[in-house]
C-alpha cells in the first residue's frame, strides 16, 4: 500500500486527506493518506524519517513549509521562489524532494473558474503580504504583463515581499486600496480576512470596473463577505475552493502515479464537509 500524509501543528482543520481520499477511492487505488501532528521541534527528524514511517511523501501545512524547503535536498523554481514548499517526495534512492503547488493551484483555478481575466488586464491588486500572497504574485509575474499592485494593511511586509519580485510589483499603502481599484480588473483577497469567525475585509469596491474577477482564497465560508459584495454588483468572482483542489493535483500524482481531475463532484464532497463542520 503507497501511504502519504498531511504534516501540520495543528493539522486537526486540514481537508487535505478528504479530497487524496476521494481521488484514492475514485481510482481503485491501493493507497492510504493520513493526517500527522507534529510540532515544530520535531519536523525534521519526522520528516528525516519519512521512509520508516512507511510514506512515500507528504503535504506540509502551517507552520512547516519554510522548513519543509530547507529540508529537501532538490526543490523545483516555484518552492525556490515562494521560500515555502507544500508537496514533498522521496524518490527511489530516498532521496527528498520538495515542490510548491500554490500558485499553481491559484492560476489553474483562476483559469478555469475565469478564463478571460488576463484579457487586456491592466493591472491586478494583491491584498495580504504572508506566504498566500507571495505564492500568488509569483503566479501572476509567470502570466501576466498586467502591473501588479500590493497592499497590505503593515506596508513594510509588502515592500520586503516586492523586494523578492523587482519592480514588477508596485507597493501601495493599505489606505489607499480603495481608489487604488479604478485601475484593476483582478483582485485577490490573500489575507485571512472574511474567514469564520474573524472580522471581514474592509474594503469600497465602488471604483473598481465591474468586468474585473474578484477572488477569494478563504473558502470558510465559501462565500466571503467580499465575494458576495461583488457578484453583488456584478463581478465574476473566484472562491477559494477551487485553489484548494487543484493544489493537491500534483502531489496526488507524484505519490500514486495518477494525474486526478478536479471535479464538480469533488468539489460537492468538500463543500457537504466544510457544511457540517460549521
Ligand atoms: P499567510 O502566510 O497564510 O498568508 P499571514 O502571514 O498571517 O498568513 O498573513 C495574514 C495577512 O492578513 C497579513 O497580510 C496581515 O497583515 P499584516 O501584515 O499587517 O499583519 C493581514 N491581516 C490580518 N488581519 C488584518 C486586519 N485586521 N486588517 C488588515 N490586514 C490584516
Amino acid at each position: 500500500m503507497v501511504r502519504a500524509c498531511v504534516i501540520g501543528w495543528p493539522v486537526e482543520h486540514s481537508r487535505s486527506p478528504l479530497i487524496h481520499r476521494y481521488w484514492l477511492k475514485q481510482y481503485g487505488i491501493d493507497g492510504a493518506y493520513e493526517k500527522e501532528a507534529v510540532r515544530p521541534e520535531d519536523f525534521a527528524a519526522f520528516v528525516g524519517a519519512l521512509a520508516e514511517h512507511r510514506y512515500v511523501g507528504a503535504n506540509v501545512t502551517l507552520p512547516h513549509k519554510e522548513a519543509a524547503l530547507r529540508l529537501a535536498r532538490s526543490a523545483d523554481e516555484a518552492a525556490i521562489a515562494i521560500g515555502a514548499a507544500n508537496t514533498l517526495w522521496l524518490d527511489a534512492e530516498g532521496t527528498l524532494h520538495a515542490s510548491n503547488t500554490d500558485a499553481y493551484g491559484f492560476m489553474t483555478n483562476l483559469d478555469a473558474e475565469a478564463p478571460q481575466w488576463n484579457e487586456g488586464l491592466g493591472a491586478a491588486m494583491v491584498l495580504g503580504a504572508g506566504g498566500a500572497a507571495r505564492a500568488i504574485l509569483y503566479g501572476l509575474i509567470k502570466v501576466t504583463d498586467a502591473k501588479l499592485l500590493l497592499a497590505n494593511r503593515t506596508r513594510a511586509r509588502a515592500e520586503a515581499l516586492a523586494h523578492v519580485f523587482g519592480p514588477r510589483v508596485e507597493v501601495i499603502d493599505w489606505e489607499k486600496r480603495n481608489d487604488a481599484l479604478a485601475t484593476c480588473g483582478l483582485l485577490v483577497n490573500t489575507t485571512s480576512l472574511g474567514m469564520t469567525g474573524q472580522a471581514p475585509l474592509d474594503i469600497d469596491l465602488a471604483a473598481l470596473p465591474q468586468d474585473a474577477v474578484v477572488a477569494d482564497i478563504v473558502y470558510t465560508p465559501l462565500l466571503t463577505p467580499l465575494l458576495v459584495a461583488a457578484a453583488k454588483r456584478g463581478n465574476p468572482t473566484v472562491d477559494g475552493l477551487g485553489m484548494l483542489l487543484h493544489q493537491a493535483v500534483p502531489g496526488f500524482e507524484r505519490w500514486f502515479g495518477v494525474r486526478p481531475e478536479v471535479t464538480p463532484a469533488l468539489r460537492a464532497h468538500v463543500v457537504a464537509s466544510l457544511a457540517e463542520a460549521d
